[in-house]
């Protein structure tokens, strides 16, 4: 497609007046491009207004109820600001690899609007079970031809879909689309901590995001920052940190996460092996329990209809559903100790023996959990298959990498952090806290000791690693 046809396209589908939508955490999200609110206005997009971005996080804080419907847009607005600004910085004359090519415009955007429009209900714990994929399905949603998002890309140009999608699994040739949509300081990583912390009602991802849209430029073909604004990078590098470690990996929403999980492996059990038991009509849920669905059948799932089945679970039949159901629904986590790696394998038999002992199946009342596991952030100050470290440009055009820049930067870099638990029912530790240390069999004293060590020995509750 020849710059003429291009720029003759865009100028046929701008919008007659400006549209904006109105966002807590950008005040107003600007829409001029048809094609954006076309994209807005489809089945697949609306439907991100029924899945909650942060899953179980809203169980500990019950604020962060928030959209992908509404991250999704300010993924978009973020883009379209730092694209605008490049635009008015750095207008590209023939193939200059500092500057900004406009023509690219359209496809930052819609890639940035739809990063996660293939994300389910309660995504990672709903993959771990059904073994579908929140990444496949972006692309699925994007390139299929029987979807609305795809008709819309189409009718713009017949290649958008695959161009859109490309640049969201990262193949996409100019890596400074790539880099706004995906790196380690992006569109989706710069909305989704203010608007997480915003929800949350907690202060810690709070960071000077007009200072870094005022510092970051197009270089080399890809994307760095101005030196001048290396503290803006760093904050909000130690606010990702914090986020992480004070909200993503809160124990508590883990422990839900665990409920959940053997909640659906138990109702996929019913369904298979003792089907009588599951009495509750639960159309839009059965192709997955099946293990034979479509695309069609993916959009048709969201919070909504996995709660209102999980709701209706609780008057089945198998006592085990019905009660797992019940302590999902009403919020009775599963309660989790920490574990050291060198004693993990051990204590895992000593709490499966003390759960049959006291009644409980082990495949559906433990479940274990590493936040080392969960998908995670930290700041790697050396590039691995996409760019993973931040780059500083100084006036002279000298290069830093941001670790070797910033002393708190520095501090984090290069090392993940977390922690490894089990989790079991409440009331079991509740049973073994009540007896008498003589009356505990070897496996209660085990958790127990274990229960005390964390409450007695902070020091011990992180992990660190180096990657
Ligand atoms: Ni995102």
């Amino acid at each position: 497609m020849t710059i003429n046809h291009y720029q003759k396209r865009y100028d046929e589908v701008s919008l007659s007046r400006e549209k904006v939508f109105r966002d807590p955490v950008h005040d107003y999200i600007h829409i001029r491009d048809e094609i954006i609110l076309s994209l807005i206005n489809t089945k697949e997009f609306q439907r991100l207004r029924r899945i909650r971005q942060l899953g179980t996080s809203s169980y500990t804080f019950h604020g962060a109820e928030h959209s992908r419907f509404s991250h999704s847009l300010g993924v978009y607005e973020i883009t379209r600001r730092i694209i605008n600004n490049f635009q008015r910085n750095f207008p590209k004359s023939i193939n200059h690899p500092d500057q900004w090519d406009d023509r690219e415009r359209i496809v930052a955007l819609c890639a940035a609007l739809l990063h996660d429009i293939g994300h389910g209900p309660f995504s990672h714990t709903f993959e771990g079970i059904f073994q579908t994929d929140h990444e496949a399905m972006t692309r699925a949603i994007i390139c299929s031809p029987e979807t609305e998002v795809n008709r819309v890309l189409r009718q713009f140009d017949e290649y958008l879909p695959e161009k859109v999608a490309s640049v969201i699994d990262h193949t996409y040739p100019n890596q400074q689309v790539v880099q706004l949509i995906s790196s380690q300081i992006d569109a989706d990583r710069m909305d989704y901590l203010l608007r997480d912390a915003y929800y949350a009602g907690v202060s810690y991802g709070k960071y000077d995001l007009t200072r870094i849209l005022r510092v970051i430029r197009p270089y080399n073909y890809q994307i760095y920052f101005d030196f001048s604004g290396m503290h803006a990078v760093e904050d909000y590098i130690i606010s990702r940190y914090q986020m992480y470690m004070q909200v993503y990996f809160h124990p508590v929403s883990r422990g839900m996460e665990e409920l959940l999980s053997n909640l659906l492996d138990r109702a996929k059990y019913c369904y298979k092996e003792v089907p009588e038991t599951m009495q509750t009509p639960i159309d839009l849920l059965t192709p997955f329990l099946a293990g034979d669905w479509s695309l069609e059948d993916y959009l048709f799932l969201d919070d909504q209809v996995l709660s209102s089945y999980i709701n209706q679970w609780q008057k089945e039949k198998d006592p085990i559903l019905k009660d797992l159901a019940y302590r999902f629904i009403n919020r009775h986590p599963f309660k989790s100790i920490l574990v050291a790696d060198d004693t993990i394998e051990e204590l895992k038999i000593a709490a499966q023996q003390v759960f049959t002992a006291n009644g409980y199946d082990a495949r559906y009342y433990f479940g274990e959990n590493s936040s080392f596991d969960t998908p995670y952030d930290f700041y790697k100050p050396y590039p691995t298959s996409t760019k993973t470290q931040i780059d500083l440009i100084t006036k002279s055009g000298q290069i830093v990498e941001l670790s070797q820049a910033s002393l708190l930067v520095s501090s984090v870099a290069g090392r993940e952090r977390g922690d490894h638990r089990i989790y079991f029912p409440r009331e079991i530790l509740v049973t073994i806290r009540q007896k008498d240390a003589a009356d505990l069999s070897l496996a209660e004293r085990m958790i127990n000791d274990a229960y005390q060590a964390e409450t007695k020995d902070v020091t011990h509750q992180i992990q660190q690693r180096l990657f």
